[in-house]
């Protein structure tokens, strides 16, 4: 079996965590029984990009007691649980290619081997492993980083058709991935039909407002250990992972100012408690930045120029983009690694930036990622769209597609009954007033 992890000694350490993390799904637990009984998998090739923590250990479990033949490749350089993905491959034999802290070339290097995996069906975190195989369809070798485009020239025209043409459909897990997913639509260039995963009533309601606040500031507390209270938190971007963040913050005494580019959102944050401001203002009073918009350089010169001295910047959001790096690596007279994920830039004049993980994702750099309870949702949303998928995909034109409505339902049923909650029913009478336009009154 192939595989890449950091230290095969870390397996037991792992098997421990993940079973800890397994005790909080009991949604995926019900669907692993089900799908162990009925194998609605067989025969399925599955590569994931996901990040490689126990929850996710926990998904492909899942697929495989589904009978998929399942591999993994780190979807961040920075997520991967090296105990995590050494338990998957010693004891749980899945092809595992993620090392926390891997470089560029050894992140595509993992995305190349999920790929040659031939898998049937991609499950993404981010779109990376996907895109990978389109530009590889399209022949868009500039799109193409170099460490696969080696392999691929290495490989005969014959296994390149076997990959691309194997691939019937995907799944897709964040609101990034989506986006970019959606552009190849509109393009015209998705080669398969994908299930957006994220939108999923069941997991961005839950995994990103509740998951995301959490966890996010988690990890700038485990990276800084600052007091939150009396702190200005500036919260870039009002989705759902901004709504959780700003939640959170708030609830541990956080003054929380917004930014937003959507003036629905901004007047949301705003009646939700918040002030509201430009970047530009908020600059100059914010204690520690969190950006959680999916776009790119929503922190940068004009902002760090104006910062406090000892301001702390993170991302949340997407990959490591939110925030300009390069240019606060430039206008930085000196850098060191003050704590772990402390990164402290001095500027001209001697004020400090603290940079935390690097401006990936804070809640899985320093923090464990999102809470199982959560998690269970997600996945078990993956799982199932992975089932449809495979049941489906022939019939499935080449388009970014919502989750089935009855995914959602049982979801949210299952969840609901590990959770011993009972709601009510309509009566036949309410059916029948819900149902008709002419009981007005
Ligand atoms: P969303 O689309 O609901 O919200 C993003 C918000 O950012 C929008 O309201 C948009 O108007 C705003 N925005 C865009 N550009 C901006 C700018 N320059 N300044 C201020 N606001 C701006 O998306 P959601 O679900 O909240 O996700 C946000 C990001 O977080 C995505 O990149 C997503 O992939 C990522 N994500 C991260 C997770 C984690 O574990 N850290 C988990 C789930 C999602």
């Amino acid at each position: 079996m192939n595989y890449d992890v950091h230290d095969l000694s870390l397996a037991e350490h792992g098997k421990l965590r993940i079973e800890w993390a397994e005790q909080d799904m009991p949604v995926l637990r019900s669907i692993r029984k089900r799908f162990a009984k009925q194998k609605p998998l067989k025969g399925i090739r599955l590569s994931c990009c996901l990040h490689v923590t126990t929850e996710t250990a926990n998904l492909l479990l899942t697929l495989k007691a589904g009978g998929a033949d399942v591999a993994i490749c780190a979807s961040n350089p920075l997520s991967t649980q090296d105990d995590v993905a050494a338990a998957l491959v010693k004891i749980f034999n899945i092809p595992t290619f993620a090392i926390k802290g891997e470089d560029e070339d050894t992140y595509y290097d993992h995305i190349k081997s999920a790929i040659a995996h031939k898998p049937n069906i991609t499950m993404d975190d981010g779109a990376d492993l996907v895109s990978t195989l389109l530009f590889m369809a399209m022949k868009r070798f500039k799109n193409i980083h170099p460490v696969v485009k080696k392999w691929y020239d290495s490989i005969s025209q014959k296994e390149r058709d076997a990959i691309i043409n194997g691939v019937i459909g995907g799944t897709e897990e964040t609101t990034t991935g989506v986006i970019r997913l959606r552009a190849m639509e509109k393009e015209g260039v998705l080669k398969i039909p994908v299930i957006a995963v994220n939108d999923a009533d069941t997991k961005h309601l839950f995994d990103n407002r509740y998951g995301t606040g959490q966890s996010t500031i988690d990890g700038i507390q485990r990276a800084t250990n600052r007091l939150i209270a009396g702190s200005t938190v500036v919260v870039a971007g009002y989705g759902w992972c901004g709504r959780g963040t700003a939640m959170r913050a708030n609830g541990l005494g956080a003054n929380v100012i917004v930014t937003e580019v959507n003036p629905l959102r901004a007047l949301e944050a705003t009646m939700d408690g918040y002030r509201v401001m430009p970047m530009s203002e908020a600059a100059p009073i914010g204690d520690i930045f969190v950006t959680l918009t999916g776009d790119i350089n929503v922190l940068r010169k004009e902002h760090f120029i104006k910062m406090k001295d000892g301001a702390i910047i993170c991302n949340s959001g997407h990959f490591n983009v939110e925030i300009d790096i390069p240019t606060l690596e430039k206008i930085a007279v000196k850098k060191r690694q003050i704590r772990p994920f402390v990164a402290e830039y001095t500027l001209k004049g001697g004020k400090k930036i603290n940079l935390l993980g690097e401006g990936r994702l804070i809640n899985l750099a320093a923090a464990e990622g999102h809470p199982a309870c959560v998690m269970d949702m997600s996945f078990a949303d993956q799982a199932l769209c992975a089932e449809f998928m495979a049941k489906n995909a022939r019939k499935l034109e080449k388009k970014v597609y919502i989750v089935p409505t009855e995914i959602d339902v049982e979801v949210s049923q299952l969840k609901l009954a590990s959770l011993g909650i009972k709601i009510d029913t309509l009566t036949a009478e309410q059916k029948k007033y819900l149902a008709s336009w002419e009981m007005g009154t």
